[in-house]
């Protein structure tokens, strides 16, 4: 008889407040056996990718576009994995795979849900756990960001915000500012993802650190924090400036007023600041076109996969969801599974 190992990560309550770590309210459970049917794939994960969103999806309700979980039920979120069993005529055994059922140590996968990784355009199959769908999204499709560009973007040592920030170089953008929390994020996206500048904004007055980087003002803000670094970025807008909207971190993750900032409606007026708020539907355009530039421009060496690779089982992931809120580790976070 075949033993599977189908613990997965359920949600034990709804979030009712922010205070609430995401582990107060998760724990490892062990799944009735499911064997895969006609078509289907049992698939061994073997990465999982965190996201901050994870926390905001285990409130009953939720403004972001994709279901809230389920209390006694599985999380969801992107994993890859190894094909173990198949009774499908795509995807044989061996196959590896990149899948949205992950929080769990297998999943059962059917057509469609199951997405083969490419072989040998990237030093590993993790290098595709990235957010660099939204990011690109917005900083080429909304914000239009090209040469000669003066650059800020926010939350820029996280998932999205790493490769925002890279994106923003790659298209020759003039310069390219990054804001995150503590001096050795500072350091790290400077030397490691190599930006021109960047502002400790848990050290640092961010007014006076863009006074001194952007004289001129910024023509460019890709904001994934919101609340006073919004605020901040519109007093330093040069003329005709965009702002691409992608997230409220400091109201997601801080309990703050990411999702509230004063606008200051005469400055926006004035300087004719373009303030564009965006959704990602990761529709196969805006992902064909991610992937399309991601491949290309890691090879030319334009572009690095900013991660914190993690090791362990899914009390672990659990735990790194707790430490990414916390802003413990930077890039794109993922637990390797001990298999
Ligand atoms: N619009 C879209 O289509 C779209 C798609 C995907 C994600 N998003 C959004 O994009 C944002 C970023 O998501 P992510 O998964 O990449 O998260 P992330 O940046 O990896 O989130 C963790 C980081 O948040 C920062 N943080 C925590 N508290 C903060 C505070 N009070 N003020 C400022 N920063 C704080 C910390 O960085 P520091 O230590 O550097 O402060 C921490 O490392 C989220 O708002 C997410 O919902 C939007």
């Amino acid at each position: 008889m075949t033993v599977h190992g189908n613990s997965a990560v359920v949600l034990r309550a709804h979030r009712t407040n922010r205070d609430q770590p995401p582990s107060s309210l998760l724990e490892v459970t062990t799944l009735p056996p499911q064997e895969p049917a006609a078509g289907q794939v049992r698939v061994r994960n073997t990465y999982q990718h965190l996201i901050a969103a994870t926390g905001d999806l285990m409130f009953e309700t939720t403004p972001i576009p994709v279901p809230p979980f389920r209390v006694g039920e599985p999380l969801y979120g992107v994993a890859i994995g190894e094909v173990v069993e198949s009774r499908s005529d795509d995807l044989p055994v061996g196959a590896v795979v990149q899948h949205m059922a992950g929080w769990r140590e297998e999943s059962i996968l059917g057509p469609g849900e199951a997405f083969p990784v490419p072989d040998g355009v990237f030093p590993g199959p993790e290098y595709l756990l990235n957010q660099g769908v939204p990011a690109y999204y917005g900083m080429v499709d909304v914000a239009g960001v090209g040469e000669g560009d003066v650059v800020l973007v926010s939350g820029a040592a996280g998932s999205v915000g790493s490769m925002a920030a890279q994106i923003a170089k790659a298209r020759g953008a003039a310069t390219v500012i990054g804001v995150a929390g503590g001096p050795e994020k500072a350091r790290y996206l400077v030397d490691d993802l190599g930006l021109d500048a960047a502002i400790d904004h848990r050290n640092s007055d961010l007014d006076d650190r863009l006074t001194e980087l952007a004289p001129g003002g910024i023509t460019v803000f890709f904001d994934t924090v919101g609340g006073p670094q919004f605020e901040a970025a519109l007093r330093h807008a040069a003329p005709g400036a965009r702002f691409a909207l992608a997230g409220t971190l400091a109201g997601q993750v801080g309990g703050g007023d990411g999702g509230h900032p004063r606008l200051d409606i005469m400055t926006a007026l004035v300087r004719e600041v373009q303030i564009r708020p965006f959704s990602t539907r990761h529709t196969p355009e805006q992902v064909q076109a991610w992937n399309t530039h991601y491949a290309q421009w890691y090879a030319e060496g334009r572009i690095t996969f900013a991660h914190t690779l993690l090791d362990g089982d899914l009390h672990r992931v659990i735990a790194a969801q707790d430490e990414l809120l916390a802003g413990v580790h930077r890039g794109n976070v993922i637990v390797r599974l001990a298999g």
